[in-house]
């Protein structure tokens, strides 16, 4: 049987992203699947803090656009241009970006209009090709913050044991 998905928002966070890792190790053995990857970090997060909503946007073409994959939540929109949005600016510029307060966020685009606060992470395979971003969104403002940038970015981290991907473009 398959573990049950901790709730870890009582949990200091350097140590609920440590139980996720084990989680995301455990479930994930022996895969390089991205979309398996994917759908099964988006699931250990959302339902592990209860954010209103967890996923990735997959680049689709590299440098100009990324498109909705995997996620829990309310709908998502389905493309995001490099440089829109939280999401295309963490493309655009490889970084995370933590956002406090979205109505403060010049160019956020508001997929669910209960978000207060955002972060997007980006998400590197083996090789250092950007692969995606995964981006959460929160209904309180400022949940988040460097624990959680440092605990995301070790999750993504699991993405380095993906192949290089042939692009069509
Ligand atoms: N708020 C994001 C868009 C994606 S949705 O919130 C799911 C952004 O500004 O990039």
């Amino acid at each position: 049987m398959e573990p049950v998905i901790p709730d870890l928002r009582r949990t200091p966070k350097p140590e609920a992203y440590a139980r996720l890792a084990e989680l995301q190790a455990l479930l994930l053995d022996g895969s390089d699947d991205p979309i398996a990857g994917m759908a099964t970090t988006s699931t250990l997060l959302h339902h592990a803090f209860g954010h209103l909503w967890t996923g990735f946007y997959r680049v689709v073409e590299p440098g100009r656009l990324l498109r909705v994959g995997p996620y829990q939540g309310t709908l998502g929109c389905l493309d995001i241009a490099f440089g829109r949005g939280v999401c295309g600016t963490a493309a655009a510029e490889a970084r995370t970006v933590v956002v406090p307060d979205v109505h403060a966020f010049p160019g956020h685009i508001a997929c669910d209009g209960r978000s207060q606060s955002e972060i997007v992470v980006p998400v590197f395979t083996g090789d250092g090709s950007l692969l995606a971003v995964l981006d959460i969104d929160s209904a309180e403002p400022a949940m988040f913050d460097d624990a959680d940038a440092t605990g995301l970015e070790r999750l993504v981290a699991w993405f380095r044991v993906v192949p290089h991907l042939p692009r069509s473009t």
